[in-house]
């Protein structure tokens, strides 16, 4: 009787899936965004046979400013050798110190090569950026990119350590850098909260460690959590330069409640693209003197206000600056190819390197 019941529902089976077969649409082709998608997801977020990485989100945000900070969005950062830079790339530079991503970027670029959905590798950047941000903030971040950016053939580590603000800079200075690229202050502030999510080794803080040097500039007893912290993490990592969580809302309760860190409002969930850095930098513990130099301004002041009240304020001018981001263009006359074959090296190199 149970062997007739099994039999009975396998042959259900057959005709369901014979109905639903008959009935079902041509699948559509997949497109370039398509691709770009599923690929960010499943290395977010893993399936089946492999866990997600909780480090490539954030790096795919942070990689994208670093790529568009200098000659425009062109897929620069990810080349680690061109014909005149060698290998002296920005990638190598000492404020790319961390850098991620490289490996999905290349990962994307053979599923789409050759295809139909083939894309420079600065657009596969600006797309994966993009929706990096979505799935980090729950879809809460969502802006429109375009296709058409060219892939670069110049990356130069110094050009990298000249154009990057640094993390000592004052608002000033971070304004400046902004404004340099026709972004506003309100760019600068928007955009900095993508300090929500991801890490920082601690030779980019060092200098708020030492309270003769930061005092006024980070809460003390979020001073002290965090030195203690810093020594342990050198231990557990190995490394005398460790990395820690960039936002106080991904550390561990005990650390919070040492710091005195106050989660009002906050979405406790680890790892979120939110508003959470503003409750964090309003309270002095955030881990950048550069994240702390938005307090000093009045203006950025207060729309850190406005931005840790009204999350769905900050998903707007996050996305509407990120938007701009993905814009910036190479100088005219810069030398650009249409797509570059392998994201890490030039079409000239890789002639080369190919011997034709
Ligand atoms: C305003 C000036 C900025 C400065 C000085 C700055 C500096 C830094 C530094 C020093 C780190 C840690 C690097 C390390 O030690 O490993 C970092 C991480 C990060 N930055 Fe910024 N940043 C700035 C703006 C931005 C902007 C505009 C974005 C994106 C829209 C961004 C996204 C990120 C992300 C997502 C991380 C974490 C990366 C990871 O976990 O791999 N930053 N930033
Ligand atoms: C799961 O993800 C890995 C890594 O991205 C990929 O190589 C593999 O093909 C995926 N497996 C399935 C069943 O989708
Ligand atoms: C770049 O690095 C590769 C391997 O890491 C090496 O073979 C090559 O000689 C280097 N090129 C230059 C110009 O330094
Ligand atoms: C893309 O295709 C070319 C051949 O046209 C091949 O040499 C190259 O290695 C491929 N790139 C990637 C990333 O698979
Ligand atoms: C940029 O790359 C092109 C192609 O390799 C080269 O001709 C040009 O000299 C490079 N420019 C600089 C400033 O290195
Ligand atoms: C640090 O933050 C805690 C909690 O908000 C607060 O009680 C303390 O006064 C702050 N310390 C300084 C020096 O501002
Ligand atoms: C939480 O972090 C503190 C240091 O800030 C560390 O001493 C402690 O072991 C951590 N606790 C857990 C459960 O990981
Ligand atoms: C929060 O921001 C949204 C989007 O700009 C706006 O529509 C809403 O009125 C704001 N809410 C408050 C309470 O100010
Ligand atoms: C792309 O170029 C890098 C650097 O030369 C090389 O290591 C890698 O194997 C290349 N990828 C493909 C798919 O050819």
């Amino acid at each position: 009787m149970a062997k007739l019941g099994g039999a009975v529902v396998f042959c259900c089976g057959c005709v369901l899936f014979a109905f639903l077969a008959g009935r079902q649409p041509a699948v559509a082709a997949e497109t370039f965004d398509g691709v770009v998608f599923r690929l960010v997801n499943e290395a977010i977020n893993g399936n089946y046979s492999v866990p997600g990485d909780p480090r490539v989100g954030p790096a795919l945000i942070r990689l994208l400013f670093h790529d568009c900070w200098l000659t425009g969005c062109d897929g620069s950062v990810l080349l680690s050798s061109t014909p005149t830079d060698g290998n002296n790339t920005e990638r190598t530079a000492a404020s790319n110190i961390g850098l991620g991503g490289f490996d999905l970027i290349n990962k994307i670029k053979a599923e789409i090569n050759n295809t139909a959905n083939d894309a420079s590798c600065a657009d596969i950047l600006a797309f994966a950026a993009r929706d990096a941000a979505g799935i980090l903030s729950g879809g809460a971040i969502s802006y429109a990119v375009a296709t058409g950016r060219r892939d670069g053939a110049n990356s130069s580590a110094a050009a990298a350590n000249a154009a990057l603000p640094g993390s000592t800079f004052k608002f000033t200075q971070l304004a400046a850098s902004f404004a340099a690229r026709g972004m506003g202050s309100g760019d600068l502030v928007a955009l900095s909260g993508a300090h929500s999510v991801g890490v920082c080794h601690s030779s980019s803080f060092d200098d708020r460690l030492d309270p003769a040097k930061s005092a006024g500039e980070i809460n003390a007893t979020y001073q002290v959590a965090l030195i203690r912290d810093v020594a342990e993490k050198k231990q557990l990592q190995g490394n005398q330069d460790p990395i820690e969580m960039n936002n106080i809302r991904d550390m561990n309760s005990s650390f919070q409640s040492a710091s005195l860190y106050d989660a009002t409002g906050v979405n406790p969930s680890k790892g979120v693209l939110d508003n959470s850095y503003y409750t964090a930098n309003l309270q002095n513990m955030v881990l950048l003197r550069s994240d702390w130099a938005l307090t000093t301004d009045g203006v950025a002041r207060n729309k850190m206000q406005e931005y840790k009240k009204n999350a769905t304020k900050w998903y707007e001018d996050f996305g509407a600056a990120m938007a701009r981001l993905s814009k910036l263009l190479p100088p005219e006359g810069q030398y650009l190819e249409d797509k570059r074959k392998n994201c890490s090296v030039t079409n000239l190199s890789f002639m080369n390197s190919n011997g034709y």
